[in-house]
Parts: C-alpha cells; structure tokens; sequence
C-alpha cells in the first residue's frame, strides 16, 4: 500500500530543488598581498619562537655539578697549607692554592696562548710549558708572553657556624679564620674573574 509520503510528488522535489538552488562555493587564491603577509607573519612566529627558545636556554643552568662550566665541591680536607703546593682539580681545569692572603682557586689555562702551566715544586711556582710563562702560587704573573695573572674562580667557603665569605667579586683571596672548622668549600667554573694585566 502506497502512503501519502511517498505518493507526493512536492515531498520528493522539495530537497532536489534546496539542492539546485544553493550557491557554488569556489575558493579563491591568495593574492600576491596576502601571500606576502603570510610569509611575514610566519617570519615573526620563528623569530619569536627562537627568542623564547634562546631565554629558556640561558635561563636555566646547563651544566651539572662536578662538570667543567659547573659548580665543584672541594673536600677542605685537601686545602693545601699556606705556601704548599697546590691541589689540581683536572676536571674542573683548577687549583685551588693557599697563601698567607687566604685561598684562590686558580683557573689552570696560561693566560697567554691558552696552554696549562703546571707546578713546578722545585721552583716554587707555575710555569708554562708553551712560552715559558711563570705564576706565583698565588697567580700573579712572573714573567714570560702572558699579559696577565691566572684567573680566578669564585670559592665559597663555609664554616660550621654556617657562615660564608666569597671571593672577591674584583678577584684576590679569601682570608681563611683558621680558629673555625670549614664545612665545605664550592668552586664555580662558570664564574671566572679576569686576573689583573700586569704592568
Ligand atoms: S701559552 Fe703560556 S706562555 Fe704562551
């Protein structure tokens, strides 16, 4: 039995004809302006994404403790004496010296061409095998091509007590209170302080 619906012809055309009826949609192509503003928007997008990468970058330290860059815990059980021969700390391209101004950890590159003085213990002082440079124990420049003293890390020292004393930020030594016991002591490879261009 055929029903009402579908016995209507209006019931049937009505969609066929909406359908005739709806407009062609057609996509246009950019214009060359347009294109242009792309290209330009997409530009700023990568150089602000290389920016915030970049601030990230230096906003977070990169490198670890113990790693040349980083920081380095030195035993104070292996501070030298005062006018002893310096401990090395090889991977962290230091030593760390004593002298009656107080301690230095001195960076170990010659400050001439970049070569690493070693100590000369029947000399008393650093000298470079390159040019033949030489340092004091305490870094100070002695002779030779080297324009200036050994740089300087900045130390840390702490006492029992919990109190620190720091580096010099214009470089030097720390003064040592030899009547109080030292915690620990913190080198900073990353904070290196130019030694002074002798005269
Ligand atoms: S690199 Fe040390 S004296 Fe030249």
């Amino acid at each position: 039995m055929a029903t009402a619906e579908s016995t209507n012809p209006t019931a049937l055309s009505a969609p066929v004809a909406r359908a005739a009826a709806a407009p062609s949609i057609q996509v246009a192509a950019p214009s060359r302006r347009e294109f242009l503003y792309y290209i330009w928007g997409a530009s700023i997008a990568l150089l602000l994404g290389q920016a915030s990468a970049g601030l990230i970058w230096f906003a977070f330290p990169r490198f670890k403790e113990g790693e040349f860059g980083g920081a380095f815990a030195f035993n104070p059980e292996e501070l030298p004496g005062v006018g002893a021969a310096p401990t090395s700390v090889p991977a962290g391209r230091f030593h760390v010296t004593q002298t009656s101004e107080g301690l230095r950890a001195l960076y170990g590159v010659c400050t001439h061409l970049g070569c690493l003085p070693k100590w000369v213990p029947t000399n008393g002082r650093f000298e470079c095998p390159c040019h033949g440079s030489k340092f004091q124990l305490s870094g100070t420049w002695i002779e030779g091509p080297a324009p200036r003293n050994l740089d300087i890390f900045i130390a840390t020292v702490t006492y029992a007590d919990g109190t620190t004393v720091e580096t010099p930020a214009e470089g030097g030594a720390i003064p040592l209170d030899a009547d109080r016991e030292i915690t620990s002591i913190q080198i900073d490879t990353g904070a290196r302080i130019i030694g002074d261009l002798h005269p």
